[in-house]
């Protein structure tokens, strides 16, 4: 992180103020380069005579304030004119000091907002300080899970400026891409439901604002409140439970209007106070602006859903920081569901710059004591060591390094994992973790009971935790071996070696029987190689069984769903993932797409078969983790496999699915583009490949093995 300094100081004002303006008027010489450093403890958005500086939305961004503060930088000449000007920053609470968490939960980093400015013109400098006029503004309210309220028709009363305390040796340049306002969706359907109300359909759940154009003539209040489903053709928005997620504008004379410091999520919106025609209400996605990297194109429509639903859900929970959900009163970073997610994340999107402020974010915000925390940035208050939630210090940081070939993910957070790796190592009982907060396999459906059971699933929590503990004593040796560290590697090797073999004492009768019954037990231990060479073939018999047994059915958690196919194709048994990954009765992935969904669900039962929300209050229509199938179907199915980190050498294995007749992968690695898939026609199948020519490439076709090495196209007939 690139420490950074700022003149000017720290401004808020005394009165209670959800909103202000702070703003100075200056004359420049029309001639002279300008540029505006600035941050917020809070968001703003600055303006130079009435015109927005840059196209950034929600800066400076959500980072742990105190420990680490982003400062944007904009050229802002051509905003200028010679003689007076003037500057005017608009100041809310945002994540700094809004609402955040669960009700009644304000001021997680400070009480009040502030700005920081210095408008830099040729050698001089203007900045902020008690000098500048301080008011009230349009917006009158705004929170992140609440909404905002603007009235263009209140009087703006003067406020008083004053200094905030701030040690600005935290301040870092912008890391990572700014929010943007990215797309505009048009609305699709104009619906007057059943209880009488307007509600606009968008067609997409997506993370946003909506704009509206209010008629010139128009004088009054319009409200508008948002929702991700309708249920028995309603507008319903209980599963955003606290979060009111509103958006009201009071207006003399109508205008273009929309939020400036917060984001829905939704896919439905609801208006009243007036009614628009459609080409006057359009919706807007505001999200991190990533470069895309990977796309899944097949010739089934319902199968491009899922693969949309997932790229979908990246961008909705891809804002700033990467979120469980963008709609209810939650929207925080939680590790366990960016750790399943991160390799789907990061073929679909260069996610190198977002990920490497969010693990600032995290090491930022690890215990002294090694823990982890469960959200980061970590407003909860909650650490601890849970697999798959607290792994997400070693998992996260190795699969970058695989995907991006880049040896800093490793160095920076190699510390951080040796802190949590000690204090995993205490939650051991005879070698064995068996103490501790666990997530086990959240929100598993395997309780044979679908509904009302408890969200932590059926498999042993603390055999969850000592494969994942395994795993990051892998990488940890990976690390060290790669850090130069030999006698570190060493130490985590052997650690790693005990582990295996105590757990396979703990979990395996000395015939070969394992002792979980659960399917996401199973892949586990096929997946992270818990179980012993001479066994695996029978365990992997056993998961088959189960699986068919559970006609196909998808009934694995957060923890097992991301390697569900994998252990399934990986041991032999093709047929059955394919079976899973196609299946569309309850619950599957194509069964929430045949439910109308646009984005991946929290829960595979979020809607249940007759089109009700399950009745939990957690319940989500917009939530990654689910989406990680999406690396299956880069990697084994179009079958573009990184051999070597950065996919400097790759294996392209493209197997075809039972209904999907063709299959386009594309990866735009570091390397270059790399293209992968099948196309069946009639009898025939033809395999085909790009690869770039920094690129060495194992061709492998099923049932054949390498075909052919190198780089360059290559099609293949069978
Ligand atoms: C969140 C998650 C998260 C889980 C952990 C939920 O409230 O939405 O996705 O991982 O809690 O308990």
């Amino acid at each position: 992180m690139e420490k950074t300094e700022l003149n000017g100081k720290f401004i808020g004002v005394e009165q209670d103020a959800n909103v202000f303006v702070l703003s100075k008027k200056f004359t420049y010489d029309g001639k002279k380069a300008a540029k505006l450093n600035i941050t917020a403890l809070g968001l703003y958005k600055a303006e130079i005579n009435g015109v927005r500086v840059g196209d950034a939305y929600l800066t400076p961004g959500w980072t742990s304030y105190n420990k680490m503060l982003q400062v944007q930088c904009y050229t802002v000449t051509d905003l200028l004119r010679a003689g007076e000007n003037e500057i005017a920053l608009t100041v809310a609470e945002g994540w700094y000091c809004g609402r955040l968490v669960w009700p009644d939960a304000y001021r997680h980093y400070g009480d009040k907002p502030s700005v920081c400015a210095a408008l830099q013109i040729g050698n001089e400098e203007l900045v902020t300080d008690e000098s500048w006029k301080a008011s009230e503004s349009y917006i009158r309210f705004s929170s992140i899970y609440d909404g905002e309220t603007q009235d263009f028709t209140a009087e703006r009363k003067p406020l008083t400026p004053c200094v905030r305390a701030f040690d600005k040796s935290v301040l870092v340049r912008q890391i990572d891409e700014p929010v943007r306002d990215i797309e505009r969706v048009a609305v699709r359907e104009v619906l007057h439901t059943p209880a009488g109300e307007l509600v606009y359909d968008f067609g997409q759940n997506m993370a946003g604002v909506v704009e509206l154009d209010l008629p010139q003539m128009f004088c009054g209040t319009v409200a508008c409140e948002f929702a991700e489903i309708l249920v028995h053709g309603n507008f319903y928005r209980e599963n955003y439970r606290s979060a009111k997620s509103t958006a009201q504008y009071t207006v003399r004379g109508g205008g273009i209007v929309k939020p400036e410091f917060t984001f829905h999520g939704f896919r439905y919106m609801k208006l009243s106070g007036i009614e628009l025609p459609a080409e006057r209400v359009t919706a807007i996605v505001r999200h991190t602006d990533l470069t895309r990297t990977g796309k899944i194109e097949t010739s089934d429509k319902r199968f491009n859903r899922l693969i949309d639903n997932v790229v979908w859900g990246q961008r909705d929970n891809f804002v700033d920081i990467p979120t469980d959900c963008p709609q209810r009163d939650e929207r925080l970073g939680w590790t366990g569901d960016i750790n399943a997610f991160c390799r789907t994340a990061a073929y679909n999107y260069d996610i190198r710059l977002f990920m490497k402020k969010w693990l600032a974010d995290l090491r930022n915000d690890q215990g002294e004591n090694g823990e982890v925390p469960h959200i980061v940035p970590d407003v909860l208050h909650s650490t601890g060591v849970s697999a798959m939630w607290c792994d997400a210090i070693t998992m996260i940081p190795y699969t970058l390094y695989e995907m991006y070939g880049d040896v800093s993910f490793l160095a920076d957070n190699y510390e951080p994992m040796k802190k949590f790796l000690a204090l995993r190592e205490k939650h051991t009982q005879n070698g064995l973790i068996a103490t501790g907060f666990e997530y086990g396999d959240w929100l598993a459906l395997d309780r044979e009971q679908l509904i009302g059971e408890s969200p932590f699933g059926r498999t042993d929590e603390y055999f969850i935790a000592n494969t994942l503990y395994f795993h990051s004593l892998q990488i940890a040796a990976k690390t060290a071996a790669l850090l130069g560290n030999e006698k570190e590697n060493a130490y985590y090797t052997k650690r790693s070696e005990k582990l295996l073999k105590d757990m396979r004492k703990e979990y395996f009768t000395p015939s070969g029987r394992f002792a979980l019954d659960t399917v996401t037990g199973q892949v586990l231990a096929l997946h992270f190689g818990i179980a012993e060479e001479k066994f695996r073939a029978r365990l992997a018999k056993t998961l088959n069984d189960n699986v068919v047994k559970h006609e196909y059915r998808v009934c694995t958690g957060f923890t097992g769903t991301p390697f569900l196919l994998f252990a399934l194709a990986d041991n032999g048994y093709w047929e059955t993932a394919q079976k899973v990954l196609m299946n569309d009765t309850y619950p599957s992935w194509l069964y929430e797409v045949d439910m109308g969904a646009t984005t991946v669900w929290e829960r595979w039962n979020s809607l249940l078969p007759d089109g009700t929300p399950n009745p939990e209050g957690m319940n989500s229509y917009n939530h990654y983790a689910y989406g990680s199938v999406m690396e299956f179907v880069y990697r084994r199915v179009a079958g573009i496999e990184a051999t070597g980190v950065g996919f400097q050498s790759v294996r392209i294995a493209p197997v075809p699915v039972e209904g999907l007749n063709e299959v386009r992968g594309e990866y735009n690695s570091i390397h270059g583009k790399i293209t992968a898939g099948y196309a069946k026609k009639e009898n025939k199948v033809t395999y085909f490949a790009h690869v770039p020519p920094s690129v060495q490439a194992e061709i492998v076709l099923p049932d054949e093995g390498v075909v052919a090495t190198g780089n360059g196209d290559f099609s293949f007939e069978r």
